[in-house]
């Protein structure tokens, strides 16, 4: 009997510094996890990867080492990126044979890096793989209509960095990132902490405090939190009362950069298009545009419209996978005009 055809599957995959993301046809979104992969220090043989490493951060031993594919926005090791992928995407071995594969990548990507990255998996069994800028997928799975010849800005603001671009016509006609995102946020905490207070935390508890109490708001009843550590000379532990009055100028800081990024992004593009984005305004993507008030804060600094994504964490992805049709288009493209398929 002859042998049925498989049917090609297309996956999508976004990784992030906080969390990567995987999408598989048919499946969903099969992963979506903490970046972040715990070792052996003596064989590196993987321990555990995504959220079950994630839960060893501060606890780790002389033989088991956290390693983070990503860092500040940048990708820290290339090699240590691929152990991760080849783990996540491991137990779809199956799916990922002769699959088509969208790879959506931050613009600090060099041409190098994503060549490595198609090369990986293209060794693992795609068939087709193709890069894509992340700040673009973002703005097409936050709803926007990326392959109409108008611009706007997309913002993602991240864990590793934030990234403002001005979309076109299925193109990033400029752009500008900045490290200044979540985990920077978090780290000014922790800074704030231990010089207010005394008290030594760690950056799990920065973010717990960002997450709960940051706000771009005056709330009217303060928002509280409770926070444990240890005095820095006596190392006893501590606890204090944090208020969200307290961190907001950090909160206003962080937001405040992001002015700045957007206005050189403006001040680069072209006149017509920057014309196109004072009407159509910024879409605003990323899990930290959380925060409280994120819209009236840019609304009111550069009085354009601006929306904040429901689908804020997962619109890279979410974009990534509606981006299947014109891949497809590129692929059977390259097909007819028997061009190499991974260039
Ligand atoms: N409700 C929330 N309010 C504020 N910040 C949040 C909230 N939820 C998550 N975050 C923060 O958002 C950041 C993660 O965002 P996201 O998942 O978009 O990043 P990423 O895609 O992994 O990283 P990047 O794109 O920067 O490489 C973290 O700093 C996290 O603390
Ligand atoms: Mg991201």
């Amino acid at each position: 009997m002859a042998k049925q055809k498989k049917e090609r599957k297309f996956i999508a995959m976004d990784f992030g510094s906080h969390s990567t993301r995987i999408y598989i046809e048919g499946l969903g979104i099969v992963f979506d996890e903490a970046t972040v992969m715990a070792l052996n220090t003596k064989n590196r043989k993987i321990l555990a990867i995504g959220n079950e490493a994630a839960k060893l951060v501060g606890k780790t031993n002389n033989s088991t080492r956290l390693e983070y594919p990503l860092k500040n926005g940048v990708i820290a090791n290339i090699e240590v990126l691929k152990e991760f992928i080849g783990a996540a995407l491991g137990q779809y071995q199956d799916d990922l044979v002769g699959s088509i594969m969208l790879i959506a990548c931050p613009l600090s990507v060099t041409t190098l890096e994503r060549k490595a990255l198609v090369d990986l998996v293209k060794n693992l069994g795609a068939y087709y793989v193709q890069t894509e800028d992340d700040v673009k997928m973002a703005a097409l799975g936050a709803g926007y209509d990326i392959f109409e010849p108008t611009g706007i800005l997309s913002l993602d603001i991240g864990a590793g960095k934030a990234t403002a671009g001005a979309i076109s016509a299925d193109g990033v006609i400029s752009y500008k990132w900045t490290k200044v995102a979540g985990n920077a946020l978090d780290e000014e905490i922790v800074k704030y902490i231990r010089a207010r207070y005394n008290m030594e935390v760690g950056v799990v508890t920065g973010e717990k405090v960002k997450i709960n109490i940051g706000t771009l708001i005056k709330t009217k009843n303060p928002l509280k939190i409770k926070v444990f550590g240890r005095e820095v000379v006596s190392g006893m532990p501590k606890e204090i009362v944090l208020t969200d009055s307290e961190i907001s100028k950090l909160v206003q800081v962080c937001f405040g950069n992001l002015t700045v990024l957007i206005t050189s992004v403006l001040e680069d593009t072209p006149n017509e298009l920057a014309g196109d984005i004072i009407r159509n305004g910024i879409i605003v993507t990323g899990a930290m545009s959380g925060i409280q008030g994120v819209k009236d804060f840019f609304e009111d600094f550069f009085e354009i419209p601006v929306k904040v994504a429901k689908n804020a964490s997962t619109a890279v992805i979410d974009g990534a996978v509606l981006y299947k049709k014109k891949m497809l288009q590129l692929m059977e493209e390259k097909i007819e005009n028997k061009e190499n398929l991974y260039n």
